[in-house]
């Protein structure tokens, strides 16, 4: 056979630019367009176009033999020889189910989480996986939305220092690497505001807002060198992300000046006619690519139309050139010119041990402790004799993975049933009832069962939420309480008398108020993955400490929603001293007596839990918070330090936050946003110095020109455990 064009150029030891010129010149416009579209793995015309040239990438394979057998016919079989990107959604693990986003980035660990996205990356690409669509750095405020369960969480600082670690993991040192594989920023941007929560909703989002709270974590992504970004479906102030040039061309392209790729999400082009954007496929494919989306995904708006628009000057060659060398420049620097072929591994039998014990700590390291009565935990095996295990979550090793884990295996989880029984071994009766057939279930035949092993137990412990299903894309709620009669089981468990600690596992945060005062003790366990069962039995017998903290407000009831910390103060702001409950109006009393300030009648004004929120086994105490300079120019920094002490009698690591407040600006600034953080581990007793250092920079925010600019001014810096910290000291800046 002769040699194809890439093996040619393979043979010339080009660099990238010249490799890519050189085979540009060479590509007919067929081809060129052809690399533009992306093609799910069903497609039956698969084989044929890929031979023909007509497909740049395919998504949803994961079969390793498939893989190898696509790229070989896409190396050589095709005239070109241009390789396959692969892509899949590879969210929190692939094989080894890690937690789900939200559940990372509870650990507040940048380290943690790109070891996790390490591993995902190492066993999605042995089996020929060379494009994950993660991390989603969309900033998540309604609990209503499904996917939040895959978002970083409320908090631009947060989500783009999280985020960014997910690259660097996705990534590695080399995205040539056979253990790399290429990244993307989504959901490009603003996909996080869908009103009411309804996925694929409207966003209406000033544009000042975008900048100071949206837009942060993808320019952060953009300069860490993240690989690819995908397109938002939504709608973005009237103008569809798909084909909205102001975002996708003059924010992303020129102002920040981003290389990479852009690919649009699941048939969006088309769905530009249904957003009543577009009147046909043909102006859809012409807004998209004049707005700069390099790849269609799933639909073949772009094969179809762009042929006739640039024979019609509609769109310009120059144009596709540079959108296909992005697609090109990715795969050269995946190394798939040279090598598009993974080595053929054995199928997986058992999980890698080093991936397990991974997906361990970042379970532990994941899950909030929100209440402790009484220090009702830890538990002790030696003090207690027997134990009920109770609810639908306890022993189900699909639903405690979470949303988005197509190619994990369920029966590799180890369940807390599993776990506990195995930790406690024969000192302590272990007795189970699942109480409800699943999280949504209303049949309360089983409760008696329930009741009646719990009665007889020294503790309950019960494991409720949400099952996988009620969270991730498209799995929105109304309500986000406990679903079915979960709450009625708890009653039911309560009036027993013995002792509850609640383990929930969910996608999103919960309306707990309600159901607090029956319970004991409350660990918030998000989807925990594959090793689930093991680092929630450790943290319930206190063989570690929870070290957990919210990356997002809890709020009392969803009427409280969009509830977070980083609030506006209003010209009105709520305070104990003059809110005003609904029981206590008096009957006709003038409306002044009502306290006058932003805040419901019917429920307090303060989240159920805020924003950096865990306790630990141990108490911290934080003292002597002191600034270096009380004033300091541009361009300079402040160091604020503060003493941590554990002063309890556990072992344990603290997540400290450094919170700041711009009294005055330009434009109202946030009553605090978080600056910095940084988990120290204090044995009992012992202290530490905490020293975060601020340059002015980061205190910048965008101005009502649109330019980010740090104005002088006082500031208030808090050190603590959550956003409601109180340790301050001020300084300014001149
Ligand atoms: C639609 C989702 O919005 C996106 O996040 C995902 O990557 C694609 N489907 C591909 O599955």
């Amino acid at each position: 056979m002769p040699a194809n064009i890439c093996q040619q150029l393979n043979n010339k030891n080009l660099d990238k630019e010249s490799y890519i010129s050189s085979l540009l010149a060479q590509m007919t416009l067929t081809e060129k367009i052809g690399q533009m579209s992306q093609l799910n793995n069903d497609n039956e015309n698969l084989k044929t176009s890929i031979i023909k040239g007509n497909v740049g990438s395919i998504i949803n394979e994961v079969n390793h033999e498939s893989i190898n057998a696509l790229q070989r016919i896409a190396s050589q079989e095709s005239r070109l020889g241009i390789p396959l990107l692969i892509g899949r959604d590879v969210i929190h693990g692939f094989n080894t189910i890690l937690p789900i986003p939200l559940g990372q980035a509870a650990s507040w660990s940048t380290e943690l989480v790109e070891t996790c996205a390490n591993i995902a990356a190492i066993e999605s690409a042995s089996s020929g996986v060379n494009w994950t669509f993660a991390p989603m750095i969309d900033i998540s405020r309604d609990p209503r939305w499904g996917r939040i369960a895959e978002s970083l969480g409320e908090d631009p600082y947060l989500c783009s220092a999280l985020g960014c670690a997910m690259v660097k993991g996705f990534q590695g040192e080399k995205l040539s690497d056979s253990t790399s594989i290429a990244a993307c920023a989504k959901h490009f941007a603003g996909y996080g505001a869908s009103e009411s929560g309804r996925d694929y909703n409207t966003t209406n989002i000033p544009e000042n807002e975008l900048r100071n709270v949206h837009l942060p974590p993808f320019k952060a992504l953009a300069e860490a060198g993240v690989s690819t970004f995908m397109a938002s479906f939504s709608d973005l102030n009237g103008v569809p992300v798909t084909g909205n040039s102001w975002l996708l061309s003059d924010i992303l392209r020129e102002e920040w000046q981003y290389m990479g790729m852009v690919v649009s999400d699941w048939e969006s082009i088309p769905q530009l006619i249904t957003h009543g954007f577009c009147m046909d496929r043909e102006s859809a494919a012409l807004e998209a690519c004049l707005a700069g989306i390099d790849m269609e995904m799933a639909s073949n708006t772009y094969a179809i139309n762009l042929p006739s628009l640039i024979k019609n000057d509609q769109v310009n060659l120059d144009q596709i050139n540079m959108m296909v060398s992005r697609i090109l420049s990715l795969k050269f620097d995946l190394g798939l010119f040279e090598a598009s072929f993974t080595e053929s591994t054995p199928p997986l039998k058992r999980l890698n041990s080093f991936h397990l014990d991974t997906a361990k700590k970042a379970a532990t390291k994941s899950c909030v402790l929100l209440k402790n009565n009484k220090q009702t935990l830890p538990l002790s095996k030696t003090e207690i004799t027997s134990l009920a295990v109770i609810g639908p979550l306890a022993d189900d090793g699909y639903e405690q993975l979470g949303t988005w884990v197509f190619d994990a295996k369920p029966s590799q989880s180890i369940t807390c049933l599993n776990a506990i029984k195995d930790y406690v071994g024969n000192s302590v009766e272990v007795k189970f009832s699942k109480g409800l057939e699943t999280s949504r279930s209303n049949n309360q035949e089983d409760f008696s069962k329930a009741t009646q092993l719990a009665a007889s137990a020294d503790v309950a412990v019960l494991f409720l939420g949400e099952e996988a299903i009620l969270s991730g894309e498209a799995h929105c709620r109304s309500n986000i309480n406990l679903p079915g009669c979960q709450e009625q089981l708890i009653n039911a468990i309560y009036e027993t008398g013995t002792s509850i600690v609640l383990v929930i596992m969910a996608g999103r945060p919960i309306t707990l108020e309600k159901i607090l005062p029956k319970v004991d003790a409350v660990l918030f366990a998000w989807h925990p993955g594959t090793m689930g069962g093991p680092a929630i039995t450790d943290l319930l017998f206190g063989e570690t400490s929870p070290s957990g903290k919210l990356p997002v407000t809890f709020p009392r009831t969803v009427g409280q929603i969009p509830l977070y910390y980083s609030q506006k103060n209003t010209g009105r702001p709520p305070s104990d001293a003059t809110f005003v409950d609904i029981n206590d109006i008096q009957v006709r009393a003038a409306q002044t007596s009502l306290g006058m300030t932003s805040t419901h009648l019917d429920t307090h004004f303060s989240p159920l839990f805020p924003f950096g929120f865990g306790l630990s086994y141990t108490q911290f105490e934080y003292t002597n918070i002191q600034v270096n300079r009380q004033s300091i120019k541009v361009g300079e920094s402040v160091e604020i330090t503060a003493t941590i002490t554990n002063i309890g009698n556990y072992d344990a690591e603290e997540i400290v936050q450094l919170y700041i407040r711009d009294l005055v600006g330009s434009v109202t600034r946030p009553v605090k946003e978080l600056k910095g953080f940084k988990g120290v581990f204090l044995t009992a007793g012992q202290s530490e110095s905490v020293v975060f250092k601020v340059h002015t920079d980061e205190l910048a925010f965008y101005n009502r020109q649109m330019k980010l600019k740090t104005e002088p001014g006082l500031f208030n810096a808090w050190l603590g455990s959550n956003s409601d910290a109180e340790l301050k000291a001020e300084f300014e800046v001149v």
